[in-house]
């Protein structure tokens, strides 16, 4: 009965820790690490986002249709293997990080049913998985039931930092200016949609991460999991893997 508790009604749940947050807080390598560290599956939520995106615009579907967006989405078969983004069977990991695919991924993330089937999605891999997931919308619409949940916000400064060091590593040229004004015009779409807005959970635990080091955040994450894991139904067992 590894990785999962008998519930009352005598159904199987999973273990999910949510990390929400704005672009470049972190919260992709903070959850990949602390999967690890528990392991547990990690969930990266904006690639899926992504992956429709860019099959959007290798296909050319028009982005602003919710018709055509909705005809799309229900013809993509993706898989995320450690590690890995796949599309149609194609390794597209690489692929979905462009600049281009970022800033078009405003158009889907605001499509009903582009978030309808990816909700499902997201759902399903925590069916049978403990799961680290991380997005935008993980602790208050898609896990509102999440064991634990973590927003993670740092300076707008220092997200542009994070993030044009990345693009840098992969050899994309983009200014820190860009990088800043694409995360602020991202982050005010993303806080005021109507549909699944980036915020907080009532329950969230907030993280401020200016100034601190990936390293010193996965630990307190670590500590604080550790910490319920001990108090929680599900025992001891996971707060040892966690420490071990
Ligand atoms: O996190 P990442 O930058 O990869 O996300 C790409 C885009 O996907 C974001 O700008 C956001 O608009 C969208 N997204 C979302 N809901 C999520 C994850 C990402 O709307 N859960």
């Amino acid at each position: 009965m590894s990785g999962s508790s008998l519930t009352d009604d005598g159904s199987f749940m999973t273990r999910v820790v949510t990390i929400d947050g704005p672009a470049g807080a972190g919260k992709s390598t903070v959850a990949r690490r602390l999967a690890d560290r528990l392991g547990w599956r990690f969930l990266d939520t904006g690639a899926l986002y992504r992956v429709v995106t860019l099959a959007a615009l290798r296909r050319g579907v028009d982005l602003t249709s919710e018709a055509a967006l909705g005809e799309l989405v229900a013809t993509l078969t993706v898989s995320l293997p450690p590690g890995g983004v796949f599309l149609d069977g194609q390794d597209v990991t690489q692929a979905i990080r462009t600049v281009e695919v970022t800033r078009s991924s405003r158009f889907v993330a605001d499509s009903p049913s582009v978030r309808r089937r990816l909700n499902n999605w997201q759902r399903a891999f925590a069916a049978d998985h403990d799961i680290v997931t991380e997005g935008r919308d993980q602790g208050t619409l898609v896990f509102p039931d999440a064991f634990r949940k973590y927003y993670l916000t740092a300076s707008a400064e220092e997200r542009a930092r994070r993030r044009l060091a990345e693009y840098q590593a992969r050899g994309e040229s983009v200014s820190f200016e860009a990088v800043l004004r694409d995360h602020q015009e991202r982050d005010a779409r993303d806080a005021a949609r109507a549909l699944a807005p980036m915020k907080p959970a009532d329950d969230a635990t907030i993280i401020e991460t200016t100034g601190s080091t990936i390293d010193q955040v996965v630990a307190r994450l670590a500590e604080d999991i550790q910490r319920h894991l001990e108090q929680s139904s599900w025992g001891v067992e996971g707060a040892r893997r966690l420490t071990s």
